[in-house]
């Protein structure tokens, strides 16, 4: 039988991340950062000085790309080409630069069998994070969520997120990236940023993130 497949599906700084992690860790499931695969695809681009709308250098790019991921300590670092570039595709530029690869119809298409090669291969189960996994990368998978909270709720826990890693950015600077990012993804031709219609959408605005794990886990196991 394959894998059981989880998709978390959000904005930016939704909790997707966090929940995913820990889910992943209790449920013993691989987690699959689909955000971290657009991001190093961008910024090997970025690296390549290629322009993020050639679609035919970026179709180049995506045949000889390798990326993959490997648990580290606690944490889920993807390393492109062979390289640990987990810190590396978090900053500022490389969502941004992220963020437009990704509306490429040649890099979504070119990205969809990776993302299930990688949940497939998994022992027993896979949690997916991204934005189109429910409707487009696995339309049928077992269990779909679609994490949501107020917009300055996802600000305010990217700037935590940013601080901590020492990324100095002000809150004000992380609210307008993350308004521009959500509506360039949730405006895109292609696989636009929207809750799949058999989606359970949980909003944690003034929930702790604990919360979501706790009804995402009692959601699977009663489906497993
Ligand atoms: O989730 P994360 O913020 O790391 O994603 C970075 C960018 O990658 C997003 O802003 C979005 O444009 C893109 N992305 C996507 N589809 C996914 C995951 C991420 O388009 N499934």
């Amino acid at each position: 039988a394959r894998p059981f497949i989880v998709a978390i599906d959000g904005p930016a700084g939704a909790g997707k991340s966090t929940v995913s992690k820990v889910l992943a860790r209790r449920l013993g499931f691989a987690l699959v950062d689909t955000g971290a695969i657009y991001r190093s695809v961008a910024l090997k681009a970025r690296r390549e000085g290629l322009a993020f709308d050639d679609d035919e250098k970026l179709g180049e790019l995506l045949s000889r790309v390798r990326i993959s991921f490997q648990v580290v300590g606690e944490d889920n670092h993807v390393f492109l080409d062979g390289e640990d570039v987990s810190g590396e595709i978090r900053t500022p530029e490389n969502s941004m630069a992220a963020s437009q690869v990704s509306s490429r119809p040649v890099v979504r298409a070119g990205l969809l069998s990776l993302q299930r090669r990688l949940a497939l291969g998994a022992p027993k189960g896979a949690i997916l994070e991204g934005r189109d996994i429910g409707t487009v990368v696995f339309p049928d998978a077992d269990a779909k969520f679609f994490l949501e909270a107020d917009p300055d709720t996802r600000a305010r826990r990217r700037f935590e997120e940013l601080f901590q890693k020492g990324v100095e950015r002000s809150l004000e600077e992380v609210l307008a990236d993350q308004i521009k990012r959500d509506q360039d993804d949730a405006s895109r031709a292609v696989a636009p940023l929207k809750p799949a219609e058999d989606a359970m959408r949980l909003d944690s605005t003034s929930m702790p993130l604990s919360e979501v794990v706790r009804i995402l886990e009692q959601t699977i196991l009663e489906r497993m």
